[in-house]
């Protein structure tokens, strides 16, 4: 049997036809940067997710640039982010000028240890970057605590958890702007690149959305230096197919990572411990084992896909050299670095494929 890691033919062959309508729609009406498709998927996204509001841009990327910019983080200023997460969470800093300062992850929920951040506050510290790693939502009430007290902007990096919960609150809703991904392998994924800013507030939300055209509000007035970071029109018609899809399929990974956490009983395999204050939408169901590397050859081998996701924590990047960091600073991330291994949880996955994962996993020796 073939289990694969991800297969994006197999999600969209069912939606083709309605996809091909979509974008034939938006061949007639021609909107293809913003337009039509980006106002209905706005404020659709907005809706089914719980959120105050959402702004189409071009990428994750570019979402957290914007929200950097929009809040004013420059030079001179200080940002926590995770040591472990994608690297993006760290250009939020990096590309306004402003300096990253890493914080280790709590080892049970994979997020940023809120216990690790107070210490690193100083009076340079504008803002923390929160990732909801592999759909699982950090720990937000004693993050927003401490930033509260300290007068610190919270900005969720919700690339890998739409339709997350803490403690009933949407993902995104929670600190004050929230960044999310459309990326094709995203549990949202659009047919290329594709992001959001979410906010409740409504002041940062009309920023970004001058900032995402070019500083502009009316057509060739230019307030101050934009961007061109417009959600395409044809994205967002993609998005706008998928859309209705996502709360069957959040419930079919969980599903599929409750039959994971029941049926993997092999002693040297630690399985991800669900938080208490919210359930993941398991954009990833990430294990680890002391023999990782020995562990993903096998699984190969059976023809199961799984992949390393991450290999490096972000305080040992090459980029991040001339920060200083070195081995050993954030134990909790760099062993989970070591030993991680994504397997497959795409809600396409049959039950068969999953019962077959579980048996190859319990046999490795
Ligand atoms: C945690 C995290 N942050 C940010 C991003 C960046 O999103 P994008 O690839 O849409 O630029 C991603 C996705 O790759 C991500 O996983």
């Amino acid at each position: 049997m073939k289990v694969p890691f991800i297969d994006l033919q197999r999600a969209h062959a069912p939606l083709k036809e309605e996809l091909l309508e979509a974008f034939s729609k938006t061949l007639d009406h021609g909107g293809f940067c913003l337009g039509p498709d980006v106002e209905a998927f706005e404020a659709g996204f907005a809706e089914e997710l719980g959120l105050a509001g959402a702004v189409g841009v071009g990428s994750g990327t570019e979402a957290l640039h914007l929200i950097a910019l929009a809040m004013g983080v420059g030079p001179g200023d200080e940002v926590i982010v995770p040591a472990f997460t994608f690297i993006a969470s760290a250009w939020f800093s990096q590309y306004v000028g402003a300096k990253v300062v890493f914080a280790d992850i709590d080892p049970k929920t994979f997020t940023i240890d809120p216990q690790s951040i107070e210490k690193l506050i100083t009076e340079k510290t504008k803002a923390i970057v929160v990732t909801h790693l592999f759909g699982q939502a950090a720990d937000m009430e004693p993050i927003l605590g401490i930033a509260s007290e300290h007068g610190i902007k919270v900005v969720e990096d919700a690339a890998q958890a739409h339709l997350a919960q803490y403690k009933g609150r949407s993902v995104g809703d929670i600190g004050d702007a929230g960044a999310f991904s459309f990326y094709p392998t995203k549990n949202l994924g659009a047919l290329g690149e594709g992001g959001a800013i979410t906010s409740r507030d409504g002041e940062l939300l009309d920023q970004v959305r001058i900032l995402r055209a070019h500083g502009s509000k009316e057509r060739y007035l230019n307030h101050f230096v934009g961007y061109n970071n417009r959600l395409e029109g044809l994205q967002a018609a993609s998005l706008n197919v998928k859309l209705p899809h996502l709360r069957g399929k959040t419930a079919r990974r969980q599903k599929i990572a409750r039959a994971y956490l029941g049926g993997i009983r092999n002693p040297d395999i630690s399985l991800p411990m669900p938080a208490r204050y919210g359930e993941s939408v398991y954009h990833m169901f990430t294990i680890r084992h002391a023999e990782r590397d020995r562990l993903k050859a096998y699984l190969a081998e059976q023809g199961i896909g799984s992949d390393i996701v991450y290999p490096y924590p972000l305080h040992l990047q090459p980029c991040f050299n001339f920060l200083g960091y070195k081995e050993g600073d954030f134990p909790v991330s760099e062993e989970l670095a070591r030993t991680c291994l994504s397997l497959p949880i795409v809600p396409e996955l049959t039950d068969e494929e999953v019962d077959y994962v579980i048996e190859k996993l319990n046999a490795f020796e």
